[in-house]
């Protein structure tokens, strides 16, 4: 069943287009009024999340005038999905963020479904890309599903086009516009998903009409493309990724006209929750970052619910099978790093449970690795060469004559970033009442380094 034909939660829903988006912002600072910043026992403490309300897709993905910005699929009047608005934050450090006024609403040609942004090349206005959802609302009723731009000069207000849609419905529910910058065509490039497991590229000079270029199939997936090229570490040349919605990725070319994957769509997650990512239109430091809707983070009787995965790096990486995406958290991390931990009989208890762990070890012949974190164990099985958390496991194929994993913990997630990132493992798990570190090993380990976290929420942010 679609998400959007779900009725809301009846108790909080209230018809989207009864009210502009003053009322949404007065609502939303009323509920967050409600609930302490600081002290809450499940909110995430570095991991993005609504002040208030219901939060999904990461959209709109750009760093303008100094602000990294991060729109969101967003409900503001009820913790289930509904009433799809784009909610905002900006942050300098893509830690910590505060959240801002909604950028848009919706309107008679829908609510607003997930979508894009770009600055134009003097960096004077960010325009965004996204989906009217037409029939998802009152107002819209009758109107298909069709792609809109709002723009706005100075990162804070968005005025629609007024012309908008700028691309009418093309089929089924189609949707999620990814739009990029190609310098040699010097020409924008949408990806956009049209129905079952099929999507279209197309270009444009202006943003405001699209011609089509071509289909790409991406079996085993749907919704929410992404498309970008990237350097391949350690072999030759630039080539294209283009992904779905729960990650899944094919390799390629791309000339200005036609995608042409080399690969089958590749796995690139084995957790429990991680969907929609989408990475940045640009970077101050030339990185292709991520971020993840970490899906089905239910928080139980909080005012805010589900939250953004780590903001992470993409790589291409040369391996023996190809060029792979590897994925690791970005290093702006570090600045949450406080003093490095040191364990005494494998164990470190800090209170708060906010961690940053990096192991190494070479190839055991048997035995295995557990780490407790906060709780959950995190299991290397040498004779499998399994990762395994919880009801999920994951081949690690040895790297470098070893292997290594890097666990990030907050409240209510651990995700873990396996051979150099080639193997992620995103895990939504409420916390235990436990918090702290113990390892057990049959193995000795080459290196452990374990850094406790500080929250990146403060009065301001998140
Ligand atoms: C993915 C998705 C998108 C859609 C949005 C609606 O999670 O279903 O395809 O635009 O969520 O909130």
């Amino acid at each position: 069943m679609k998400r959007w034909t779900r009725p809301s939660h009846p108790e909080v829903s209230l018809e989207a287009g009864t009210t502009g988006p003053m009322g949404h912002l007065a609502l939303g600072l009323l509920l967050a009024a409600m609930t302490a910043p600081q002290d809450e026992p499940l909110r995430p403490q570095f991991h993005f999340t609504a002040q208030s309300g219901w939060l999904n897709d990461p959209n709109g993905l750009v760093f303008f005038k100094g602000e990294y910005h991060l729109f969101f699929q967003h409900n503001p009047f009820g913790t289930q999905w509904g009433n799809m608005t784009w909610g905002h934050a900006v942050s300098k450090d893509l830690f910590h963020w505060q959240q801002v006024e909604n950028a848009i609403a919706p309107d008679s040609l829908g609510t607003i479904f997930s979508g894009s942004a770009v600055v134009d090349p003097r960096g004077r206005a960010i325009t965004c890309i996204y989906t009217a959802a037409g029939g998802t609302n009152e107002a819209s009723k009758n109107e298909p599903f069709t792609q809109c731009i709002a723009t706005s000069t100075d990162g804070r207000k968005f005025t629609k086009f007024a012309s908008n849609p700028v691309l009418g419905h093309l089929a089924g529910e189609n949707r999620d516009p990814k739009v990029i910058w190609h310098e040699p065509t010097k020409s924008y490039v949408m990806a956009l998903y049209l129905e079952g497991d099929r999507y279209a590229l197309f270009r444009s000079d202006r943003l405001t009409a699209w011609i089509k270029l071509c289909d790409v199939m991406m079996p085993g997936t749907s919704e929410c493309p992404d498309f970008f090229p990237l350097k391949v570490e350690g072999g030759k040349g630039t080539k294209w990724v283009f992904s779905g919605a729960n990650g899944r990725y094919r390799v390629g070319t791309f000339d200005g006209r036609q995608f042409k994957p080399e690969t089958d769509p590749l796995p690139s997650n084995f957790g429990n929750t991680g969907y929609a990512a989408q990475t940045y239109f640009n970077d101050p430091k030339g990185r292709r970052v991520q971020i993840a809707w970490l899906n089905n983070s239910n928080f139980p009787d909080c005012a805010w619910n589900q939250q953004m995965g780590v903001p992470t790096e993409l790589k291409l990486v040369a391996t023996p099978q190809g060029p792979r995406l590897s994925i690791l958290p970005v290093e702006e991390i570090k600045t949450l790093r406080l003093k490095r931990a040191e364990l005494a009989d494998g164990v470190y208890s800090p209170n708060n449970g906010l961690l940053d762990i990096a192991v190494r070890f070479k190839a055991p012949s048997a035995g295995s690795l557990v780490l407790d974190v906060n709780g959950h164990e995190v299991t290397f099985d040498a004779s499998t060469s399994k990762l395994r958390i919880g009801d999920r496991e994951a081949l690690l194929e040895k790297r470098d004559g070893g292997f290594d994993l890097r666990v990030v913990a907050d409240r209510a997630s651990i995700e873990v970033f396996a051979q150099g990132g080639l193997v992620t493992m995103p895990m939504f798990l409420l916390p235990t009442g436990k918090t702290g570190l113990r390892v057990k090993s049959d193995f000795k380990l080459e290196t452990i380094e374990v850094y406790p976290l500080k929250s990146a929420r403060g009065s301001k942010s998140m």
